[in-house]
């Protein structure tokens, strides 16, 4: 049976008080329209129609040909918003999944286990609930028999119906033919004057058919509306991931101070420090020490690697490497294996052979490094003429003295050594000493002089 989802966003979200439209909000690093698509795909959705109204251009600027669309000019209610989406699979035979693109923490295990669900005991309609404590504001699910009959809005609700804890979460799996023609049936005689979708439950129900429902835990159905929610949603999301890390054997120290994405994985015993933030594509190996104050974005690390107190953008890092405290490792850097990169060195755009140090106040940029180099302090790499960058090869085993210039584009042949101090512009040759620097002059007597 084919499976397909129609993902309600054509809301306004006024409460943001944004510029941007609600779904496109982010949490945990990822759009909340971007979660809700990954969850229906991963639940098995052969195609995500995503129902467009306010912020129409930018959806679609955002997910591109990635999902269909249906537009919804006039906000007329869900009901309203799924006879748009409906459009696109009435001739098609299957399920659909009704989700909302302001509800990022639902998971494709949830959506997949109510699907599995909604098709062993025959139902034409499965909803997801959630008991909660503070049910106002949701649609409650009115159950005669433990068999769900109606799902009445809070507007609509009357006292007793208004103290009922199982509420709607807005997610359903549908039959499609059966959705379509109970939609037919919907009126807008309600609190709201709107289309409401939730009533196609009764209707159905009336019908005589089967409808089931899948508790979900609360979290799973929380919706964004605003700042606040906003802001736990992205908790929460985060703290699955830090979750995740801690059940694979990652040592996470003060964990709430600890940002981790959906895309990172960290081995077995490596120690992550308080804030820590680990986002974008990132692969960190075992017996690492990640932080404290750090930031890896899309970075790979090998084993036994430290990173303190440093930033390090789209790069790769060897094993058995230190970093800083106090580096900044710039996008496209390759560092190798057992390298030590110190306080206040910037690498940008470089690759740095195994067992190299860099230990302090050096910046590498656009250069070819070798093998055991080592760089003295002060090691400037002179990348940019102010209208170009060039780049400097250093071959394996060269001594850099320290504050060197090295004008590139240059090259420093094997085993070669350059002279603290030097300005280093033309190829020095294997095993070579450049000296490129004026001659000490010594003035006997000339401060006393002076002080006369
Ligand atoms: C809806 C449910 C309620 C449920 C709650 C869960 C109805 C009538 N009520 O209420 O039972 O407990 O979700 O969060 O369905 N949208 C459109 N077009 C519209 C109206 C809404 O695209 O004309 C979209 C919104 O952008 C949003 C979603 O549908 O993504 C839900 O709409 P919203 O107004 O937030 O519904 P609730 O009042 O929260
Ligand atoms: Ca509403």
């Amino acid at each position: 049976m084919e499976l397909y989802s129609i993902i309600l966003a054509a809301g306004e979200g006024k409460r943001m008080k944004s510029k941007l439209a609600k779904p496109l909000q982010t949490a945990g690093g990822k759009t909340l329209i971007d979660r809700v698509c990954a969850a229906a795909s991963g639940a098995g959705a052969k195609e995500n129609i995503v129902v467009i109204g306010h912020g129409a251009e930018q959806m679609k600027a955002h997910l591109g040909d990635s999902v269909k669309y249906a537009y919804q000019t006039e906000r007329l209610g869900t009901g309203h918003a799924v006879m748009q989406g409906i459009e696109y699979i009435r001739s098609r035979s299957g399920a659909v999944m009704i989700l909302c693109g302001d509800t990022p923490l639902i998971t494709a295990e949830t959506l997949c286990a109510a699907y599995d669900r909604h098709c062993a005991d025959g139902c034409a309609a499965t909803v997801i609930t959630a008991v909660c404590d503070e049910p106002y504001g949701y649609g409650r699910i009115i159950r005669r028999g433990g068999e769900v009959c109606k799902i009445v809005e809070e507007k609509d609700a009357s006292a007793e119906e208004k103290t009922v804890c199982e509420i709607n979460g807005g997610m359903f799996i549908f039959d499609i033919q059966k959705l379509d023609s109970a939609l037919k049936k919907l009126t807008c005689d309600n609190a709201q004057g709107e289309y409401y979708l939730t009533d196609v439950i009764g209707i159905l129900k009336n019908e005589g058919e089967r409808v089931g429902a899948y508790t979900a835990e609360f979290e799973e159905i929380l919706g964004v509306n605003d700042r606040m929610q906003l802001a736990e949603a992205d908790r929460l999301i985060n703290l699955r991931n830090v979750r995740r890390l801690m059940t694979d054997g990652v040592q996470v120290l003060n964990p709430e101070t600890v940002r981790v994405g959906d895309d990172v994985s960290v081995g077995c015993d490596t120690i992550i420090y308080p804030n820590t933030i680990l986002e974008g594509n990132c692969e960190i190996g075992e017996d690492c020490v990640i932080g404290p104050n750090t930031r890896l974005k899309s970075c790979t690390v090998g084993d036994g690697t430290e990173v303190q107190s440093s930033v390090a953008l789209d790069s790769v890092i060897g094993s058995g490497t230190a970093v800083g405290p106090f580096a900044y490792i710039r996008p496209n850097s390759e560092i190798g294996d057992n390298i030590k990169v110190g306080d206040f060195v910037e690498v940008k755009n470089a690759k740095i052979g195994n067992g190299t140090k860099i230990a302090h106040l050096t910046y590498v940029g656009d250069a070819d490094v070798g093998e055991r180099v080592n760089f003295g302090c002060g090691t400037v790499v002179v990348n940019y003429d102010g209208i170009h960058k060039h780049r400097t090869i250093i071959e394996d085993d060269c001594f850099i003295g320290c504050n060197t210039n090295l004008v590139s584009p240059v090259t420093v042949r094997k085993g070669a050594y350059t002279a603290a101090g030097s300005t280093i512009t033309d190829e020095v040759p294997q095993d070579a000493l450049a000296i490129a620097r004026a001659r000490q002059v010594v003035k006997e007597g000339w401060a006393k002089g002076k002080k006369k």
